[in-house]
């Protein structure tokens, strides 16, 4: 790891360390995937492990213990195992990790449970994020329940077992300038992929054909794969928000809609192109291609300083009903559409959500019932509208039935979009979008 990089690293942790105060935060490595039988998917580490330490072995915790006298980071890894290397892989081992991971103290995992008491005793709190490591989870808890006992004899220990998200969420949000070159690049090699789908996509190949192309992009440019189950979704697949088989041929006349993005490095891509694989909108397909670039530009317009998380979404949503209201696809008073969301059922998603290390990245939305999270200079959303009018779509009773020749259209854009101090950065910006540069 390079100096520089190293730095931010122990910044990071630094940060987090000033926050806890008296308290003590635990974050363990990823558990392991199991596939089938003796195979296990790609190790994938936690997003918050690596986020403050940028060590990518599982069997690792980090310990952060301000008030303790001596280490106030600790990491317990995997000791060198020749043996087990040669079956499941390098281990960077105690003494190397002393030399690149800038902690207080390094130690071997499997002496975890002897060493965490002396970390806990004096706490006056846990931070933990309960995850689906169910043994995990089960340590931690023993661990916390035998430091409560401590605390009725000597008075001190930890009574309260918290969120470490709390804390760690809102540092994760602000991306800085190291993270955003990671995602700038991963966003650069998904804009790519993308590029080079539409060029491809023709009637009669597979979806999967597709997928294929865009795949053998990321990792040939180096990212470490999809960031998330590649969506290629002709005719109406493009209906199934989560549609991943990508196993049919395409015919004249569909749409296409791809939604896909690489990892690099950990920072994820998640973007969405919807066009017409024989280069010609039909009449219905433009129209509601129309209204769904109109509503994304309204929203990527909303993002900025002084706007809150809410307020693109409210915008993307005022677009679409005015337009549905016209197509004659809702009925009624657009206030009260909106109020009780009778677009449902034809826009059933929100508008985006953080991206960054998860592609559903962390960090609270609103700060109570009713008050939403403002944006800020370094935040990173996904600006995601759409329009899914499945066939037999089901509609709500008191709402017109849509017409069969509007039936089986579904349309998705999404950019990736940087909050800056003026405004925004659509950082995928390269990847075409205007109706006319998606005719041919
Ligand atoms: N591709 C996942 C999402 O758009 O949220
Ligand atoms: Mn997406
Ligand atoms: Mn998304």
């Amino acid at each position: 790891m390079k100096t520089s990089v190293r730095a931010e690293y122990a910044q990071r942790r630094a940060q987090l360390l000033e926050k806890l105060g008296s308290s003590t935060a635990i974050f363990n490595s990823a558990p392991h995937a199991v596939m089938h039988s003796d195979v296990e998917y790609n190790f994938r580490q936690n997003s918050d492990f690596y986020y403050l330490t940028g060590f990518n072995e599982p069997g690792s915790v980090l310990v952060l213990a301000p008030h303790h006298e001596e280490h106030k980071s600790i990491l317990f890894v995997r000791p060198k195992d020749s043996k087990a290397e040669t079956w499941s892989g390098r281990r960077t081992g105690v003494d190397q990790a002393k030399e690149l991971y800038d902690v207080d103290e390094v130690l071997p995992i499997n002496e975890l449970n002897e060493k965490l008491p002396a970390y806990l005793k004096k706490a006056d709190r846990i931070y933990y994020r309960l995850g689906h490591d169910e043994a995990f989870n089960g340590t931690v808890i023993r661990h916390w329940r035998k430091a409560m006992a401590g605390h009725q004899k000597h008075g001190i220990g930890p009574m309260a077992l918290e969120h470490s998200g709390q804390l760690l969420d809102s540092l994760r949000l602000i991306k800085s300038d190291y993270e955003l070159e990671k995602m700038r690049r991963a966003i650069a090699i998904s804009a790519e992929a993308h590029n080079l789908a539409m060029d491809l996509a023709k009637p009669g190949l597979y979806e999967y054909e597709i997928q294929a192309e865009i795949e053998h992009h990321f990792r040939k440019q180096g990212a470490m794969g999809p960031a998330y189950p590649s969506i290629v979704a002709s005719g109406d697949n493009a209906c199934i928000l989560h549609y991943v088989e990508n196993d049919r041929q395409m015919q004249e006349g569909d749409l296409l809609l791809i939604d896909a993005g690489c990892c690099v490095d950990y920072y994820n891509a998640d973007i969405t192109r919807t066009f017409p694989i024989s280069g010609k909108f039909s009449e219905e397909q433009r129209i509601l291609y129309e209204l769904v670039l109109e509503a994304q530009k309204a929203a990527i317009a909303a993002v900025k300083p002084g706007n809150n998380f809410s307020s693109y979404h409210d915008a993307a949503v005022n677009t679409l009903v005015d337009g549905f209201l016209e197509l004659g696809f809702l009925k009624g008073d657009k206030a009260d559409i909106i109020k009780d969301e009778k677009y449902k059922h034809l826009y059933m998603h929100r508008t985006g959500h953080w991206l960054g290390l998860d592609v559903h990245d962390v960090g609270s939305y609103k700060h109570n019932a009713e008050d939403w999270r403002q944006f800020q200079a370094g935040q990173v959303i996904t600006v995601e509208p759409g329009i899914y009018i499945g066939p037999g779509l089901a509609v709500p009773e008191d709402q017109p039935a849509i017409p069969e020749r509007w039936q089986g259209i579904g349309i998705r854009i999404e950019d990736d979009v940087l909050v800056t101090a003026k405004g925004n950065e659509v950082l995928t910006a390269s990847v075409p979008k205007e109706l006319s540069d998606l005719e041919h």
